[in-house]
């Protein structure tokens, strides 16, 4: 019998391979503390997690029996990945469950973005008839800069097109040949932050790209551009981002991830010209179905037949 432990929310649904397959047993317990995890830790041989859980190396050292390790999603930069490889420990993900959720999650933000609508729902449903302070701006023909264009920066800018935006992309990994058949625009960093109306950012968080998006990034885009965050909090400097809004440069922001969840930063959370949502992008019923769907058929082929789709 292997043990599994769910310390985050996860789709019921999604755990049916685990939780129908009586060679394993599962438990969940959401919202632990550290020391609770380290304690409970030591008998489990799988661990599931979403974003919350922080599986610090102390974690990992006390799960004696721990073989896997399964995020829920896609950035496992909540996981301890050295800690764990020096332990034997197999880190997986799901890295394509929640793409399209992560793609219409920016959409939605970079609309309500241009045209004010939470702002507009908060005044009107606080007794206001506020139309002149919500004027907006058009998606239409501006300037998309996508920053990554892996899975979701990729859906983002096929849906733009349909918006008929023009789009810049930016990756060390696009060449000219995929972004030509995509009908977009291979630009480096520079040249999104002189040209873009808006840009959205979607790499991972990795010691290159925190504060890719910083005070001296900032200064060179276009005065009125507006940003989008949905990948990672920190990818965009928060505090960098609070000024560049306070001083009138950034026209708006729209912000999912935080560097700290729940967020710290009051003027990034309390500004408005600045919207978020509290890590969201994944969150659609399908999304969290797939993910949980995705780490537990894995787990089982792990422990049954010893094979590893997304290590
Ligand atoms: P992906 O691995 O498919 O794509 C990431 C891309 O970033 C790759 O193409 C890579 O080459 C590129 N990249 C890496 N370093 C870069 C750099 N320095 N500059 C430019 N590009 C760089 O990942 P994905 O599935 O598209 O996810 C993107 C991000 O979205 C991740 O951070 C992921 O954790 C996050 N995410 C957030 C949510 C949410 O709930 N808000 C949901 C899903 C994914
Ligand atoms: C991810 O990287 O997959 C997201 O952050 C979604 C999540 O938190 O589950």
């Amino acid at each position: 019998m292997y043990k599994v432990i769910v310390t985050d929310a996860i789709s019921e649904t999604g755990l049916h391979a685990l939780l129908s397959n009586s060679n394993f047993e599962v438990d969940q317990a959401t919202g632990l503390a550290p020391a609770d995890l380290i304690e409970k830790i030591k008998d489990y041989d799988a661990l599931i997690v979403r974003s919350q859980t922080q599986v610090t190396r102390e974690v990992i050292q006390a799960a004696d029996h721990l073989k896997v390790i399964a995020r829920a999603g896609v950035g496992v930069d909540n996981i301890d990945i050295d800690a764990a490889t020096e332990k034997g420990v197999i880190v997986i993900n799901a890295p394509a469950g929640n793409t399209i959720a992560a793609t219409e999650h920016t959409m939605a933000m970079m609309l309500s973005l241009a045209r004010n609508i939470p702002q507009a729902y908060g005044s009107l449903t606080a007794g206001r008839w506020d139309r002149k302070l919500y004027k907006g701006v058009e998606l239409y023909q501006k300037t998309l800069g996508v920053v990554g264009m892996g899975r979701i920066g990729t859906e983002v800018a096929k849906r733009a097109k349909g918006f008929e935006m023009n789009i810049l992309g930016y990756d060390p990994f696009l060449t000219e040949d995929r972004a030509k058949k995509m009908g977009i625009i291979k630009a480096s960093l520079d040249e999104i932050a002189a040209q873009a109306d808006f840009i959205t950012v979607h790499t991972p968080l990795t010691a290159e790209t925190r504060g890719l998006i910083d005070a001296d990034y900032l200064a060179k885009t276009k005065k009125g551009v507006r940003l989008i965050n949905c990948a990672r909090g920190g990818i965009i400097d928060e505090q960098a981002l609070v000024d560049a809004v306070n001083s009138g440069h950034v026209a708006g922001a729209a912000i999912d991830v935080f560097e700290h969840e729940p967020p710290e930063n009051t003027g990034l959370t309390q500004n408005p010209s600045i919207i978020v949502t509290p890590h969201l992008g994944a969150s659609t019923a399908e999304a969290q179905e797939k993910v949980a769907q995705s780490v537990s058929e894995e787990i089982v082929g792990i422990f049954e037949t010893g094979s590893v789709q997304h290590a």
